[in-house]
């Protein structure tokens, strides 16, 4: 038997979705590909002509989307047409950690893939091949099957699917570059024609040695194992950038000198504000869910902590520097540098600015925002609290203001916090930024980027994430 794939349907039209589908579109022409979201807003700003509107930011999406929509790939609402035409569906929905009820606070709440499942159960085709491409706790594919045979009351009637498990490991802002040249395509199933077909798309520019094949759980927990231990990694790093604060180690030489070990490896070393995205503290959250589930409390513990250092570093860093200005920030104007959770995205899920400006505007601080794309409206959704145009300062209440650029963020500022590694920060203009602030001024780099050694010559104090305090 060969399984013939002409038309593909994928289920959500978000960050993993739009990108992977955009690029599947582009190196196989032949290949009609309906993308479909159920939110309105997001579908028409995905078929915007002004390609600024894109719902999501990411380097060389632009120009893919210009070439292959309308072409042989289609944003659409139109769920049933969609999903009853094709032969293969990709389901991209989100899947967040569970707000209540059962796994609260640990567990994805699955109800956008049961919702997914349900539709594909009624509307698609017989011998559909199915794609599970959200980030999904251990045993999903095994609900997804479940749903799709019970959906289906007459036996006699029921159709046939096959379901996969072909996990995403694109990071954002360089998801075009991973799509394009992935490490590895992991697919996790037991139908070997299901699987050839999955194979023979990518293989189109993928190295057919790069396609790894497993069973349905071997993927599925490669995936999160893969993502916790990059997000263990950063936790060890920023474990180690508090010992170089106090012995006078440099974080960026450590770095170096650990990563320089083919065993280790030199990425992923970076310390910082800890991680944020959507994927890491989720799956690491699922990881401890099943540990628990299988009565492995001790392994439940270790990534548990994983997530404790995360939050731990955070949360030193608002107070040193509360501690730094003078012990007190109220009526401060602290400039804010950065609010996506890395460069090269707007994306602010679980972002480490959110935490950090919460903290500081629970001290008192003015906060100026700035970041080169996330909008004011993000923000405001993210801090939960309105922006205060207008700052009062003397009120005592700590408030946070929207900024379109460096300039005008630092402009009166205390100190500013440097939070996401844009390239632009890299380049800050020292001499005008110094003039335009309140001394003493600070500049408390918290990702290791900016031209240091530049700012201290104008005067400004300044303090780095893994260093020791140069100012004592
Ligand atoms: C991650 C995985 O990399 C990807 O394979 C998976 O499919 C989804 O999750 P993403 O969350 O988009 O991708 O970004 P990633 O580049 O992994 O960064 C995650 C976080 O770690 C960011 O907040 C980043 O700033 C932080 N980080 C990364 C560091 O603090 N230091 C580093 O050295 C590297
Ligand atoms: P991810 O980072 O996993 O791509 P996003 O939140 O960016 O997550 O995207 C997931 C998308 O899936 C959202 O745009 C959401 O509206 C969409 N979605 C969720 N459930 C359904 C559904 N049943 N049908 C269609 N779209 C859905």
């Amino acid at each position: 038997m060969t399984l013939k794939v002409k038309n593909i349907c994928c289920i959500g039209a978000g960050y993993v979705g739009g990108p992977t589908m955009t690029v599947l579109a582009n190196y196989c022409p032949d290949i009609h590909i309906n993308v479909i979201d159920k939110n309105k807003d997001r579908i028409n700003a995905w078929n915007d002509e002004d390609l600024s509107k894109l719902p999501i930011y990411e380097p060389g999406l632009k120009e893919l989307i210009k070439k292959c929509r309308g072409r042989n790939i289609f944003f659409t609402t139109k769920v049933k047409e969609s999903i009853s035409k094709a032969d293969m569906i990709f389901i991209s929905v989100n899947t967040p950690t569970k707000e209540k009820g059962v796994g609260a606070g640990q567990a994805s709440d699955l109800k956008w893939i049961e919702a997914s499942a349900r539709e594909i159960a009624k509307y698609s085709k017989d011998n559909a091949i199915i794609i599970e491409k959200s980030t999904l706790p251990v045993k999903t594919a095994e609900t997804i099957k479940e749903i799709l045979d019970a959906s289906q009351r007459k036996l006699q009637d029921r159709k046939k699917f096959f379901v996969l498990s072909n996990p995403e490991f694109l990071a954002e802002g360089n998801a075009i570059n991973d799509l394009e040249y992935p490490d590895r395509v992991l697919i996790g199933g037991d139908n070997e024609f299901a699987i050839q077909a999955l194979i023979d798309i990518y293989s189109r520019w993928v190295d057919p040695k790069k396609i790894i094949t497993t069973n349905l759980w071997s993927s599925e927990l490669s995936k999160l194992c893969a993502n916790a231990f990059l997000a263990q990694r950063i936790s060890s790093i920023n474990s180690i950038s508090a010992l170089c604060e106090r012995t006078g180690a440099d974080i960026n030489e450590v770095s170096k000198a650990i990563g320089t070990d083919s065993r280790i490896g030199s990425k992923f070393l970076n310390a910082g504000v800890g991680f944020g995205g959507s994927c890491f503290k989720k799956d690491i959250l699922n990881l401890i869910y099943i540990s628990n589930f299988y009565g492995l409390k001790e392994v439940a513990k270790y990534w548990e902590q994983v997530l404790k250092i995360n939050h731990w570093q955070a949360k030193r860093l608002s107070t040193i520097v509360v501690e730094k200005l003078f012990g007190t920030i109220t009526d401060k104007k602290i400039a804010i540098l950065g609010f996506s959770f890395k460069a090269n995205t707007n994306d602010t899920r679980e972002s480490p600015a959110i935490e950090i400006c919460n903290s500081l505007i629970e001290e008192g601080a003015k906060l100026s925002i700035y970041d080169p794309k996330v909008n004011r409206e993000q923000i405001e959704k993210d801090l939960n609290l309105k922006e205060n145009k207008e700052f009062n300062f003397h009120s005592g209440i700590g408030s946070w203001q929207f900024s379109n650029n460096i300039s005008s963020a630092s402009k009166n500022a205390d100190a500013i916090l440097i939070l996401t590694e844009w390239a632009e920060f890299m380049n800050i203009n020292w001499s005008e930024v110094s003039t335009k602030m309140r001394p003493p001024s600070w500049v408390f780099d918290l990702r290791n980027v900016v031209n240091i050694e530049e700012a201290k010559e104008y005067g400004i104090k300044t303090w780095r994430v893994g260093f020791e305090e140069p100012n004592k």
